[in-house]
């Protein structure tokens, strides 16, 4: 308990993107911790996708918002100053691949996380930065069968660029550039790589992830098919990972954040059944993938269990049903 910087609650922190679906939950957990939280947004006068947060508990005593872009620099300046954190997670976010983006998704990713970084660097009162990554960065590999892959593996970004996956490719050059950078810079930075995020969605606006959740319960095949096999993870314990690996002095490196992997044919027949009311497809195409798995022992070694894929859904259909997205 010791190493726990305990003295941080009721701290500074800033949270980027923090009207996105995985950023809004970290917002509200890091209330119920007792942080102080400036979130970043592109627009703090839209309602729509700031409402949320403005409704959080604690908000209205300890949650700023501030206008930021990731394409413009040194536009987190203010955000960033005087925070000891910074948990990093705007990133443009599309669920399937698209050859006319690369771009569009590439750009804002990469430049844009060292846009966030030199900011922090200008930052003297700054301790740690928590960067959300992806295992999308681990388990893009021509090599894949064998061990269970771990914090050491990297996508290929050759067979990323082959197979046209922008998504993946953006956000393993973006860490990489915030390894070199850091690195270079003397900055303490941990890296946290969830798997497909579950769970209540509080954006008013679904996001691309939210939404093919909400596509495949309401029994659309394609959007879930392309996924083949795919970890798995429940929202709440990726914002308590992010919070654990930024308060525990000795975490260090990357730290992959995932409950269950598993085939998209065996992912539908548990939804089917166990939400019979739910015109979820009984089977799916499924794409040959190879098989793999996550070593997620180093997260575990913080003290982290992982909700199971029966408990994320539940959470998740329930808070859809609740918002009227979904009538079983
Ligand atoms: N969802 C998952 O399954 C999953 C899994 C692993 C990792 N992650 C990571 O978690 C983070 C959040 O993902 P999410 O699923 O919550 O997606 P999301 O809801 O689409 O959130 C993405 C956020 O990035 C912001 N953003 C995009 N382009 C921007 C720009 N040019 N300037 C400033 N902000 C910009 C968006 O702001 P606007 O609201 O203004 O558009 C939004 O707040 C991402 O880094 C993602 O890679 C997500």
């Amino acid at each position: 308990m010791e190493e726990m910087m305990k003295d941080l609650e009721g701290k500074k922190v800033c949270v980027t993107g923090a009207s996105g679906f995985v950023a809004s939950w970290l917002v509200k957990s890091l209330l119920l911790s007792g942080y102080r939280v400036i979130g970043t947004v592109r627009d703090p006068d839209d309602e729509n996708k700031v409402g949320h947060l403005r409704r959080l508990d604690g908000a209205r005593e300890r949650l700023e918002l501030v206008q930021a872009d990731l394409l413009k620099e040194g536009s987190f300046d203010d955000a960033v100053f005087g925070c000891h954190g910074v948990f990093h997670l705007a990133s443009p976010v599309l669920g399937t691949p698209k050859s006319d983006l690369k771009v569009e998704i590439l750009q804002p990713a990469i430049d844009g996380t060292l846009n966030v970084l030199r900011s922090c660097k200008r930052n003297p009162r700054l301790r740690r930065v928590v960067l959300t990554s992806s295992s999308s960065t681990v388990r893009i590999r021509a090599d894949l069968g064998g061990a269970p892959l771990d914090e050491s593996s990297w996508s290929s970004e050759e067979l990323c660029e082959k197979l046209q996956i922008w998504y993946a490719l953006s956000k393993t050059l973006a860490e990489k550039a915030a390894w070199r950078f850091c690195e270079e810079n003397g900055m303490d930075l941990v890296t946290v790589m969830p798997s497909f995020v579950i769970g209540p969605s509080l954006p008013a606006a679904l996001s691309s992830t939210a939404s093919d959740v909400v596509g495949l319960l309401k029994g659309e095949r394609e959007r879930f098919e392309w996924h083949g096999r795919m970890g798995y993870v429940h929202i709440d314990d990726v914002a308590l990972s992010q919070i654990l690996v930024y308060e525990t002095q000795r975490a260090r490196g990357r730290y992959l954040c995932s409950s269950t992997v598993i085939d998209v044919d065996e992912l539908v027949a548990i939804l089917s059944s166990r939400y019979p009311s739910l015109p979820i497809p009984k089977t799916l195409h499924k794409h040959e993938r190879p098989h793999y798995d996550l070593d997620v022992s180093k997260l575990r070694g913080l003290g982290i269990t992982f909700r199971s894929i029966e408990q994320m859904f539940d959470d998740c259909v329930q808070s859809l049903t609740m918002q009227g997205l979904l009538s079983p």
